[in-house]
């Protein structure tokens, strides 16, 4: 697979500084259709028995929305694996800082985090792994090629597997 994203790579420190002014002037209400969506989705997952649940993050970011994600499913797992795939180093070691800040809460949660962007961890062989969960929160955009990997993800899903992409369509706001 190609590399994605070149100009992305290039300027991805001041691609997180942008996004998160943007989040500290108002884009931050859209986290609480994050924690209604985590809510309701966890809420739908009938894995009772099963050991482990397993979720795949693409491109969180500093983990602002997976920590509604997180809270929903240690609500209602004890056991979690909980793999990150996110090519900005510097976002990984945020959401590193904060599961430490929740280490009590999430405790039953066993994180991988993969600095790197998806189409290199499916090239790499994510796509032989399974997942219960699968979310890409508009980070998708980026993709060269989304239908395929849309398609890879789709076919990483456990019998009972759940997939949640959130993307923008024309003038929908954020
Ligand atoms: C707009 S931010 C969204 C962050 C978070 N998911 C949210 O909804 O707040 C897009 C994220 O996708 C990541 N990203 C960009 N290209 C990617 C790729 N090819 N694979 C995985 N993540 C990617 C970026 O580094 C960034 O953290």
């Amino acid at each position: 697979m190609a590399r994605p994203s070149e100009d992305l790579f290039n300027y991805l420190d001041e691609y997180h500084l942008s996004f998160q002014t943007l989040l500290d002037n108002g884009l931050k209400s859209r986290e609480f259709r994050y924690k209604e969506d985590a809510i309701k989705m966890i809420g739908k997952l009938d894995l009772e028995s099963r050991k482990e649940v397993r979720v795949l993050s693409i491109g969180s970011g500093n983990g602002d929305v997976d920590l509604h994600f997180i809270n929903a499913l240690v609500d209602k797992y004890t056991k979690i694996h909980y793999t990150v795939v996110e090519p900005a180093k510097a976002s990984i070691d945020e959401f590193k800082r904060l599961t430490k800040s929740k280490k009590d809460i999430w405790n039953g949660v066993n994180f991988i985090f993969r600095v790197q962007e998806v189409e290199d961890y499916l090239e790499e062989g994510g796509t032989s792994d399974k997942y219960d969960v699968i979310h890409a929160c508009h980070s998708l955009y980026r993709c060269r090629d989304a239908e395929n990997t849309l398609h890879y993800l789709y076919n990483m899903l456990s019998k009972e597997g759940m997939l949640l992409i959130r993307v923008i369509k024309g003038t929908h706001t954020y």
